[in-house]
């Protein structure tokens, strides 16, 4: 029942090689770690490493046309996984930018020939729906992209009515109109650039369940249609004050959704309907990892996609649940993971747990029902599930294979972890009155242990007591409210802050990075990094805490560069080219086509040599002031955090 002719590796490639057919340079897929961005903890869209072009920096490829494959991580919906057909956290988001070049006409054009071009993906042009901006206080109504729509349907024949209010409409329209919720997109932090968009959605031809609302329309949740691809129209910014300016450029960002756009293309039948059971987890993307537990709890050898098999042997729903999230999680930890992450109850790290442990407890509780006998071994089964995606994403993620042992060593910690905790956690409820036992003491067993708020409110009915899912929320919404605002002071600096005193601080990076590997050795290499104008911050894989002499003699290092007024060059050279000069990069590149290094000193025996997207000071004699190191933390077990200013 699958169709064999595409593949998500097919997709991916195609993709490009459309947009590369059209004038745009494939540029790299970057980290999952935001660089220079201190409002947020993950890449969390395509357009999100390219903020400071689609801000007006020329891009280093010298074309105002991209496009790429970006992994990203978003967990606002983190509890949909596995119970919608398409939601996830970690995703590869395709996607094509126009930095002030084409706009409206030219994206929605070429999406439309991508997705129904013979040539190209070939869907049927009669199962596309378009969904636009309607238009508010801060924006008017998306006028051009209607007519836009209007004139490529009627290109295929198809005369595309609009309808303003599709929520309250018995007929399904082609172009429907939404407010900013749906069809606004941005900024990606605080202030930016941002626009209407135009999403486009595939009709699965799947009855409408009224239990989502009386009609059915692009954006109901039923799961008939299904959202492939967003254009934004990047005409506005949104300012400190949070108003709407319009934007000195017009940029145009795209996302389109790999695992959702593959799913149709696998499982569409020759009328292009797509069974109602089918969920992404049944692309190719998922299928080895869903062999490996299918075989693991149901003994069995998985021969059909996974939705159908678990539906025909009646599993129950939430044990359905439960597969797909640990299928999910599992790659979305390795993700985190190999980028030098260890779980702990901070930002990042958190986040990583969270993934980890929800994995690890839907592992459980399968086992319960389904292994008893294999519970003891879970933590090898978790291994299992670890090493089949880095060997299925190895070669598009290779430091998924260069961190191999670190990932696995590191969630089998976690894993020993986490089974402490909920011996630990379980001690603390048994001693804890029955009064006491509430919302709150649940969100303390999950914020401290990291116990699970359902396994609480299991262990509670086990003594006859209803803890309220509402009671946690609460509970969670005030500690997540006092978090909030403690962020907000601290990423006050705001994003791409070009300070003059930001530059010396980022050419210090660069320096400090550099004595530290002369001293520790060249296995040691960034992980992180943060600049305000006060400072800088700056993660590394090393083990220890600095010792005075050692401290010392990074300072000397860096001071001494500085008053050696070296000179700072920036190169646009090839992916490769930057290897063989030995630059180190803190990104990897994947689809490698030009990137920028930067070099300090003479070019024939220069200090340091980076890639980087800058901005740095020209001179080293440009840095005002004396370097000093006026912190170090140990933030994990390898990992050190090192804050330095100049005085
Ligand atoms: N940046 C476009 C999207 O995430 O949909």
């Amino acid at each position: 029942m699958k169709n064999t002719q595409w593949t998500s590796s097919q997709l991916k490639q195609s993709f490009l090689d459309f947009w590369k057919s059209k004038g745009h340079t494939i540029i790299r897929n970057a980290s999952l770690l935001p660089e220079n961005d201190p409002s947020a903890l993950f890449t969390s869209a395509g357009m999100h490493p390219l903020v400071s072009y689609l801000m007006g920096t020329p891009h280093e490829s010298g074309n105002t046309k991209l496009a790429n494959i970006q992994r990203c991580l978003r967990t606002g919906d983190i509890e949909e996984v596995g119970v919608t057909r398409r939601h996830l956290t970690f995703f590869e988001m395709a996607g094509n930018w126009s930095l002030n070049d084409y706009f409206k006409k030219e994206a929605i054009n070429w999406s439309f020939e991508y997705l129904t071009s013979k040539e190209w993906l070939g869907l049927d042009p009669a199962r596309l729906y378009a969904t636009v901006f309607r238009g508010d206080d801060d924006a008017s109504k998306d006028e051009d992209s209607i007519q836009i729509w209007k004139d490529v349907f009627n290109t295929v024949g198809i005369g595309a009515n609009v309808v303003d209010l599709p929520e309250d409409s018995d007929t399904i329209e082609h172009i429907s109109c939404y407010s900013k919720k749906e069809n606004w997109w941005g900024p990606v932090s605080k202030t930016g650039p941002c626009g209407p968009d135009t999403e486009i959605f595939y009709d699965t031809g799947a009855q409408h369940d009224p239990a989502f609302g009386k009609y059915c329309h692009p954006n109901c949740d039923c799961g008939r249609f299904i959202e492939i691809w967003n254009n934004v129209f990047m005409e506005f910014f949104k300012n400190d004050a949070g108003q709407y300016e319009k934007a000195p450029l017009k940029n145009v960002d795209t996302g389109l959704g790999i695992e959702r756009v593959i799913l149709i293309l696998q499982y569409k039948d020759n009328d292009g309907n797509v069974d109602k059971r089918l969920t992404i987890f049944s692309t190719d993307l998922f299928e080895s990892l869903s062999k490996i537990l299918v075989n693991y709890f149901f003994d069995n050898t998985l021969t059909q996609p996974l939705d159908i098999y678990l539906s025909e042997k009646n599993i129950p729903e939430p044990d359905q649940i439960a597969i797909k999230v640990i299928i999910e999680h599992t790659r979305a930890a390795a993700m985190v993971l190999s980028e030098h992450i260890e779980p702990s109850n901070k930002d990042r790290g958190y986040v990583l747990r969270r993934l980890l442990r929800r994995a690890m407890r839907n592992m459980m509780k399968l086992a319960d029902t389904y292994a008893p006998t294999k519970k003891q071994k879970l933590d090898e089964l978790l291994g299992t599930l670890l090493e089949d995606i880095i060997t299925q994403y190895g070669n598009e993620y290779p430091e998924l294979t260069k961190e191999k042992e670190a990932i696995l060593s590191l969630a089998h910690t976690e894993f020993k972890k986490f089974e402490q905790a909920l011996q630990r956690g379980s001690t603390l409820f048994m001693n804890t009155i029955p009064e006491k036992l509430n919302g709150e003491l649940a969100f303390d067993l999950y914020q401290s242990y990291g116990f699970p708020f359902e396994l609480t409110q299991e262990m509670a009915a086990e003594r006859g007591i209803t803890i309220s899912t509402v009671d946690f929320e609460k509970a969670k919404q005030l500690h997540q409210e006092v978090s909030r605002k403690g962020m907000e002071k601290k990423f006050a600096g705001g994003l791409g802050d070009k300070s003059p005193q930001s530059v010396m601080y980022h050419t210090l990076t660069h320096l400090l990075h550099k004595s530290l590997r002369d001293i520790f050795g060249q296995d040691i290499h960034q992980q992180g990094s943060n600049i305000t104008p006060e400072r800088l911050r700056f993660d590394i894989n090393i083990k220890e805490r600095l010792t005075d002499e050692q401290i010392k003699e990074v300072e000397n290092r860096i001071n001494g560069w500085i008053a050696e007024k070296l000179p700072v060059t920036r190169d646009e050279v090839s992916a490769e080219e930057a290897d063989r000069r030995g630059a180190l990069a803190f990104f990897s590149e994947k689809y490698g086509s030009t990137v920028t290094v930067y070099t300090i000193g003479s070019p024939d025996s220069p200090v340091s040599i980076e890639r980087c997207m800058g901005p740095h000071v020209t001179n080293t004699g440009d840095i005002q002031g004396t370097f000093k190191i006026t912190k170090q933390e140990k933030i994990g077990a390898n990992l050190l955090r090192i804050k330095g200013q100049l005085v």
